[in-house]
């Protein structure tokens, strides 16, 4: 026998009951144009190289590049994140602000791509972070501190910045890309682009950015180096309200966006940066998130699109308005956008 709801019983799964109904009352859509894809671009490759612990990703040439920026225009998505790997690194990071250096070069390649297309394509942005230029690894320049220890020098560091982000601007970037958790990094690149007559290119700042495991592929996209670890630098993964004193610093020093990275295991932080910031905030799907997807996906254990689509989606959900991911080209290609919701 069956029972009947009392009346004025509710029914939620009546707003369930056809993929009409689910469409309409969906609350959350993803667009191409919210997406990021990060590029990594390596100086003297003559071919592309592929990543093995990041399936599907590759450090690219300059031609391979600017076929990656044309798909990703194609696709409709919203930005690039560049990254560059040079031929040779040093104590300081000599080539992070080389007027030749390869993430200028990348940057060049990249808006001259982008802007072949109607609108002008993606934004172009640009990671301004040492690691990538030190033989040691670290995100800035290196002294001895207290008791002989070797430790980032704070305020070194920020001259590096302020120079990395103008050679960057000039190079023809749109947004610079602050990602090395450096005291004061924002208000002193502001000035520096300012003074340089930049006053247009912006600052997206990684401003809740945890010392993370989930970072792990990476170092191999840029064949990283590191010594030591980043946690004098970047946040310890339980604290919530210290995420929320660095976006707020960021905010006051004038950054035009600000990040929460890693995503998946931050999502209360980006929703409280979400609920408090004055302007949009960004999350950065990591190089960790995307290898576990595909590695559990490689083995037949998830269903690939709807894991994909799902873990972007609660990125979303949880207040990003910007989604920087290494599926955004493949993603944005799968997105109905009369719907924002992936075809089935
Ligand atoms: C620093 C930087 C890192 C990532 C982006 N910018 C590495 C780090 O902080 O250790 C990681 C991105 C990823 O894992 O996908 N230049």
């Amino acid at each position: 026998m069956t029972h009947p709801l009392p009346v004025g019983h509710h029914r939620p799964r009546r707003l369930r009951t056809s993929p009409r109904v689910r469409r309409l009352v969906s609350e959350t859509r993803v667009h191409a144009s919210d997406l990021v894809l990060p590029l990594f671009v390596k100086e003297g490759l003559d071919a592309p190289r592929p990543i093995s612990s990041m399936p599907g990703v590759v450090q690219h040439t300059e031609a391979t590049l600017a076929d990656a920026v044309r798909d990703a225009a194609r696709a409709g998505v919203g930005g690039v994140m560049l990254f560059g790997i040079p031929a040779e690194r040093d104590a300081t990071g000599t080539q992070a602000d080389a007027e030749d250096g390869i993430l200028q070069r990348g940057i060049r390649v990249a808006v001259e791509a982008a802007r072949e297309h109607a609108g002008g394509g993606p934004v172009v942005m640009a990671d301004t972070c040492l690691d990538e230029f030190t033989d040691h690894g670290h995100c800035g320049v290196l002294t001895t501190g207290r008791d002989g220890a070797i430790v980032v020098d704070n305020d070194a560091t920020l001259d590096r910045y302020a120079s990395m982000a103008v050679a960057q601007a000039r190079a023809g970037t749109d947004v610079v890309a602050p990602s090395g958790m450096m005291d004061g990094h924002v208000g002193v690149i502001r000035e520096a682009l300012d003074a340089a007559g930049f006053d247009d290119v912006g600052i997206l700042a990684y401003s809740a950015k945890y010392a993370s495991a989930f970072y792990g592929p990476f170092r191999e996209a840029v064949d990283s180096a590191l010594q030591g670890d980043r946690r004098t630098y970047q946040m310890d993964a339980g604290n919530a309200r210290e995420g929320l004193r660095e976006a707020d610093l960021d905010l006051a020093e004038g950054a035009d966006m600000v990040m929460v990275k890693p995503a998946g295991s931050y999502l209360d932080v980006l929703a409280a940066v979400a609920e408090m910031s004055s302007v949009p905030v960004a999350a950065y799907q990591v190089s960790g998130e995307y290898a576990m997807i595909e590695a559990a996906a490689a083995n037949g254990w998830i269903d690939r699109r709807a894991a994909v689509t799902e873990s972007v989606l609660g990125i979303k959900r949880a207040g990003a308005d910007v989604i920087l991911t290494y599926w955004a080209t493949e993603l944005a290609g799968w997105l109905d956008e009369n719907d924002g919701r992936t075809r089935a």
